[in-house]
């Protein structure tokens, strides 16, 4: 279980498109086997392709990927 503290990107409690934003908690961190077949990504399904997946994790975890290490991350996910 991991908590990626999301919250540190938005105001909780507030309200968008009539839902109130709240902090996710611990999440399951899933298995990354098979993971090309299993799309959209996330509990809650809000990145729609691998690559969105990385450039999530590139800008949460701030470790500033390069172009070239996003393409690799995928192309391993994609051989899982
Ligand atoms: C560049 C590095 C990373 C990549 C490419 C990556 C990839 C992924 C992918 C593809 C998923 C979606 C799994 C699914 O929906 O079935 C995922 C989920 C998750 N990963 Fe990572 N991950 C990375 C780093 C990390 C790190 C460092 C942590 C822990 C500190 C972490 C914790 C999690 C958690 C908690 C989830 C579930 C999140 C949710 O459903 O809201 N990941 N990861």
């Amino acid at each position: 279980m991991h908590d990626l503290k999301l919250e540190r990107f938005y105001k909780p409690r507030r309200t968008v498109n009539d839902m109130v934003e709240l902090p996710d908690g611990p999440i399951k961190t899933f298995t990354l086997r098979g993971i090309k077949d299993t799309p959209p990504y996330l509990h809650d399904g809000r990145l729609m392709t691998l690559a969105d997946t990385v450039e999530f994790f590139n800008l949460v975890l701030g470790v500033k990927l390069t172009q070239d290490e996003k393409d690799d991350l995928v192309a391993y996910m994609l051989a899982l």
